[in-house]
């Protein structure tokens, strides 16, 4: 089927005027004409270059767009391309990608220590190839706290919003939410905007209107094919380092293995300000870090990894923002939306909405593959332990043997911002590809749990609202859908449910994940305000990794402002020393 007809089927009768409109954005849903992208069964054995970046996801992608249009790139991604995938292009498909536990899959699961399940982009183009596509800046004294300069922020995000963020269509659940929350008194009225304003706002999304995702790839289009070479398949195993006659340990290059398990380096061509960087997310990078010999010593050598670096920040500060949720059953059809809307709060949350007949997204008839289903992980966060195989089936199965009306709803959610709790990340092998083990220790501190409640008490506000009165049955109370939210079947932690549980305790007890994990190579521990890695030359880590806390109410668009970001900067300090080395 041409895009012709892909456009006809979705607009019906169009106009000639507007029809050359249309053309092109079904033009964007097809595969880019990506030269330089290459199965890393390619690669030669030995290559150089000015610039190594390590993992093609949020912040690997923008950076090494940029750094390719004056300099030669080679951007690693351990995990296939996006593209031709729906269950990552599909919005309606949300959920069947964080589902797929094959080793192909573009999501990989891990389990925190904590007992929920959670999820890291293993594809091109990283988590914006998984999640769910809300699109928002930072605020602005975000912006000042960490000291990046407000105008080339503004303009990286303008870069990236050009090709990959949109106006999300509001319809009537959405809507609900956005009245309910203004009626709850989270005012002002900010209309749309990718602003980080107190108040209820209409957030961007990187899918556009035909529900397509556009994701941290297209930035590749900015690309420099000539400057830029891309394995994928590429899974890096070490960052080398030369020790011997050098002040301190000097990146130098990478090894790399291919889908057949050979074994590929790639090195620094020789010049002073050539650089590995390592864009590997919160979970890769200081996984990485510690498998290059840059860690904790004894922790390394528990491992029997040659010490380059005794460095025991690395993996240190580990935080996800705990997300809480209650569940609305709807007495009339709802649409199928992911997060559109956003309440900015002053007292530290936010609050959310995701809705579908089966909690937004997947299958009808197999109930798997919803953001809530215990296939995803959402609302199975038991005990590493009692998660077996057995127990995850015999909650699908207890799901799919609801009433349909049980799954006509939504979720209205909330994230407290920081968090303040803090966890660690520890090696569990030597292999690259096995998750490490992550501790994110949810509501260790009070502040983050007094945040939680009160979110909470703003969503009972929402769904005690007028304008949300048609999505909720006037039977059941507010202790009724809490009480059913937290011995819902989907559940299997052990439950303290009952209609007089505390609010502190529901927090506890339906803690999920809203997959914002970050931290593990912070600023001011394992990297300097330069992204430079404290203590080795040549080095630097530019991800999600880096933040002592989560930007925005949703960090994806900074994740990828600061790719951007920090390839102008790097780009701007190599040309002028090229011109006073002239
Ligand atoms: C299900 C889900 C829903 C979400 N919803 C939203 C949302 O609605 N809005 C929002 O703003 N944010 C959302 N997020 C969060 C956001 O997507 C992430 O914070 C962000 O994508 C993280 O970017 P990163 O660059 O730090 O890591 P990633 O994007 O994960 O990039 C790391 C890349 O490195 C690769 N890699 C790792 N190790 C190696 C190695 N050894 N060799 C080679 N390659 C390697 C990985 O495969 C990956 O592609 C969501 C995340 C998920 C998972
Ligand atoms: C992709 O681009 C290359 C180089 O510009 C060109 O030779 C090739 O024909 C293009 N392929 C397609 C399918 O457009
Ligand atoms: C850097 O690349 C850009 C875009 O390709 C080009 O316009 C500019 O002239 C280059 N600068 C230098 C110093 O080469
Ligand atoms: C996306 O998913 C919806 C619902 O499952 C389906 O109707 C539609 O055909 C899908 N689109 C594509 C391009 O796969
Ligand atoms: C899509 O996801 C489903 C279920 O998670 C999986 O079975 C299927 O193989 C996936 N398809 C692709 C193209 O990855
Ligand atoms: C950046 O943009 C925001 C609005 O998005 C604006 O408030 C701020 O003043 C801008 N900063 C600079 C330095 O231009
Ligand atoms: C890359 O090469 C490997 C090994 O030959 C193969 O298994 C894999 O399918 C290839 N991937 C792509 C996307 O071509
Ligand atoms: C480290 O090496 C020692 C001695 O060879 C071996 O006994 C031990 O099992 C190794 N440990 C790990 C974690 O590989
Ligand atoms: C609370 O939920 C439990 C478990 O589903 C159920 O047995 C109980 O009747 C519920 N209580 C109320 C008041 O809804
Ligand atoms: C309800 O649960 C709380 C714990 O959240 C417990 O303290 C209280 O005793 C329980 N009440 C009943 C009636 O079971």
């Amino acid at each position: 089927m041409g895009t012709f007809g892909c456009c006809w089927k979705i607009f019906g009768v169009a106009l000639a005027a507007i029809f050359l409109f249309f053309h092109d954005l079904c033009a964007s849903e097809k595969a880019p004409n990506y030269t330089f992208m290459q199965n890393a069964t390619a690669a030669p054995p030995i290559s150089y270059y000015d610039y190594i970046i390590v993992g093609g996801g949020t912040a690997g992608c923008p950076l090494a767009a940029t750094l390719s249009q004056n300099a030669s790139v080679l951007l690693l991604e351990r995990g296939g391309s996006p593209y031709g995938n729906p269950n990552i292009t599909n919005l309606s498909s949300f959920g069947a990608a964080i589902s797929d536990l094959s080793p192909t899959s573009p999501s990989q699961r891990f389990i925190s220590q904590d007992g929920v399940i959670n999820a890291r982009g293993r594809v091109l183009g990283g988590g914006t190839c998984l999640n769910a596509g809300f699109y928002t800046r930072a605020a602005s004294d975000y912006v000042r706290n960490v000291g990046w300069d407000g105008k080339l922020v503004n303009e990286s995000y303008e870069w990236a919003e050009k090709l990959v963020a949109f106006e999300p269509p509001m319809r009537e659940w959405q809507t609900a939410v956005r009245d309910g929350l203004l009626e709850a008194g989270v005012l002002p009225n900010n209309g749309f905007t990718y602003d980080h304003l107190y108040g209820t706002k209409v957030g961007g999304t990187i899918f556009d209107k035909q529900g397509q995702r556009h994701t941290a790839a297209d930035l590749l289009e900015y690309a420099n094919p000539s400057g830029l070479t891309l394995f994928l398949h590429a899974s890096v195993h070490k960052v080398l380092f030369r020790i011997k006659g050098k002040p301190r340990p000097v990146a130098h290059g990478v090894t790399f293995r291919d889908a057949t398990g050979a074994k590929h380096k790639a090195y620094l061509k020789n010049g002073p300000k050539n650089e590995i960087i390592i864009s590997a997310g919160a979970l890769g990078s200081p996984q990485l870090l510690m498998l290059s010999g840059v860690g904790p010593a004894d922790h390394l050598k528990a491992h029997n990894i040659s010490l380059v670096l005794d460095q025991p920040l690395v993996g240190q500060g580990m935080s996800d923002n705990p997300m809480n949720a209650v569940f609305i059953p709807s007495p009339v059809p709802v649409e199928v939306s992911l997060i559109q809307v956003v309440g900015i709060t002053h007292f530290g949350s936010y609050i959310e909405s995701a809705s579908g007949e089966n909690f937004a997204g997947g299958s009808p008839t197999t109930r798997d593959y919803g953001m809530f289903s215990p296939k995803v992980g959402q609302l199975s966060n038991v005990p590493p332990k009692q998660r077996t195989p057995e127990a995850i089936t015999k909650a699908v199965e207890d799901m799919k043997a609801l009433d349909d009306a049980a799954f006509r709803g939504g979720f209205i959610l909330e994230k407290i911002m920081g968090p303040i709790s803090r966890g660690h990340l520890e090696l569990q092998t030597r292999n690259p590809k096995d998750n490490p083990s992550v501790t994110f220790n949810y509501f260790k501190e009070a502040e983050d749990l007094q945040r939680c409640v009160q979110g909470i008490e703003t969503i009972e506000k929402i769904i005690e609202s007028k304008s949300f009165s048609k999505f909720r049955y006037d039977f059941m109370s507010l202790p009724m859908l809490l009480n059913m939210t937290a011995s819902a079947p989907v559940n299997l932690l052990p439950r303290h449910s009952n209609v007089s549980m505390s609010l502190e305790q529901y927090c506890k007890d339906t803690v999920m994940t809203i997959w914002h994990y970050h931290g593990g190579c912070q600023v001011g521990m394992v990297v300097d305000r330069d992204y430079k890695v404290l203590g080795v030359d040549a080095l630097r880590v530019i991800d999600g990794s880096t933040f002592n806390n989560s930007p925005g109410t949703n960090p994806q668009a900074t994740v990828m402002m600061l790719g951007r970001y920090m390839g102008v900067k790097i780009l701007g300090e190599r040309l002028t020393s090229d011109v006073v080395s002239n």
